[in-house]
């Protein structure tokens, strides 16, 4: 496994360019299953992530071509309707293969995908969604099997315990294109991925109104067409990337993030003295003043503060002055990276869903160790800034969800390496 180490310190300069997102890219990849035309899908990250998905999609008789980042899929007519438990396990979100899988073949079988260190992972949503269009659903030998004569339009409120449903709202969106009659989604995900989901689907003849709100209305058709599409820009390592240069007290124009997708995130850092403004086709951060203050963050649905830069910005508010309180209402044990924090100097205790973290001003490097992808990513934030060697082992995580990391980091004057771990 290997590991990455950062000497702190310095400011980062300079401009670097944010890939395509992963967390459309997955189930846009998901969706090519739909048609039996070829579909090109640009702006792809090459990430372990979407390594997986084209080894699942060639698990199911799909030809599959990845050269730089683009992804050309031919399925090619397949009784294949499995996805294995040897892909599910490793990636969660290849639950998401339910919905088109269903669509198109009538039938699916996706291991269940089991829980993460970010917390026990149900599908509760995305059976009773798939059940409401009429799929019959077992849970046997730890699959999810799934098989539906005909889908049938249905209204679906699709609201859980935390609100929406990102990936569930995805199953339910690309098993609806094809059912009969129409679809209304009460409480859908309004996440910029499932848009781009949703334009790709209009791009292959899918009636999609509603994306981006809360209420997703899908008129059914009998056949989807081959598209090409090019993904959208990855919101959540953006969102990195402006607190890499806050952390740093650097100047960094972050290219192609679309400053729309980050509102949540720059109305806290405007109040903790960091500005973020578009700039030509991306976004310029530095600090608005030396000393970053406090701040009280809580997770929620888009267009709330995503869950998936909570941990990055606790590593900010470790360095910030004064007591910062992070509650995560998305997935309230997401706190790994806590302990980690702690390590290097950082002063952060647990309270409930809460994270208390009192601002010390200064971290000092430390041997620490990855959990899950942002927490990852959160310790670097935290190296670039420690003072002395941080070494981060178990880096995998982080290879699932950012692409070329340290390269992108040296090239803006980071002094970080990748190391083999012995
Ligand atoms: C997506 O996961 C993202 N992954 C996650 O990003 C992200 O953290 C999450 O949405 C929330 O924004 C991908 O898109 C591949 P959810 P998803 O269903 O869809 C509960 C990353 O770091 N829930 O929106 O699996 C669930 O437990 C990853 O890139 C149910 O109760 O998340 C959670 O509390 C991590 N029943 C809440 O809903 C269900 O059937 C939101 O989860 C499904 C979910």
């Amino acid at each position: 496994m290997d590991k990455i180490i950062i000497e702190g310190g310095g400011h980062l300069k300079g401009t670097v360019e944010v890939s395509g997102a992963k967390n459309a890219a997955l189930p846009i990849l998901a969706a090519t299953l739909l048609t039996e035309e070829k579909c090109v899908i640009k702006n792809v990250p090459m990430l372990r992530d979407v390594h997986t998905m084209i080894k699942i999609l060639r698990s199911l008789d799909v030809k599959v071509q990845a050269e730089q980042n683009r992804v050309i899929v031919e399925p090619k007519k397949s009784g294949q309707y499995e996805a294995s438990y040897k892909f599910v396990s490793t990636m969660r979100a290849s639950v998401c293969l339910l919905g088109p899988l269903l669509a198109k073949k009538k039938k699916a079988r996706v291991s269940m995908p089991g829980g993460c260190v970010i917390g026990q992972r149900p599908v509760d949503l995305h059976i009773k969604g798939l059940k409401a269009l009429g799929a019959s659903i077992k849970i046997e030998h730890g699959y999810i099997a799934a098989t539906a004569k005909r889908l049938v339009g249905k209204n679906i409120f699709l609201g859980g315990a935390y609100g929406s449903s990102v990936l569930a709202t995805a199953n339910v969106l690309m098993a609806a294109v094809l059912a009969k009659g129409r679809t209304l989604i009460e409480n859908a995900a309004c996440e910029p991925e499932i848009v781009d989901l949703a334009d790709f689907l209009v791009k292959m003849g899918a009636k999609i109104k509603g994306q981006g709100t809360p209420l997703i209305d899908i008129e059914g058709v009998k056949r989807l067409s081959g598209a090409t599409h090019s993904v959208i820009s990855d919101r959540i390592e953006a969102g990195t990337y402006v607190l890499a240069a806050a952390i740093t007290d650097g100047d960094l124009l972050i290219e192609k993030a679309n400053i729309e997708h980050l509102s949540a995130l720059i109305d806290k850092l405007e109040q903790v003295g960091v500005s973020v403004v578009k700039k030509g086709t991306g976004i310029h951060v530095r600090r608005k003043a030396k000393i970053l203050k406090s701040v009280d963050v809580t997770t929620m649905p888009y267009p709330g503060f995503p869950t998936d830069m909570q941990a990055q910005m606790m590593a900010l508010a470790s360095v910030s002055d004064g007591i910062s309180v992070l509650t995560e209402k998305i997935f309230p044990d997401r706190f790994m990276h806590v302990s980690e924090l702690n390590r290097m100097g950082a002063d952060i205790f647990l309270e409930g869903a809460s994270a208390i973290v009192k601002g010390t001003r200064k971290l000092s490097g430390a041997p620490v160790m990855a959990s899950d992808l942002r927490a990852s990513a959160a310790l670097i934030l935290a190296g670039l800034v420690a003072k002395g060697k941080t070494e981060i082992s178990r880096v995998y995580h982080l290879d699932r969800g950012y692409e070329k990391i340290e390269e992108k980091l040296r090239n803006i004057g980071a002094k970080i390496k990748r190391v083999k771990e012995e």
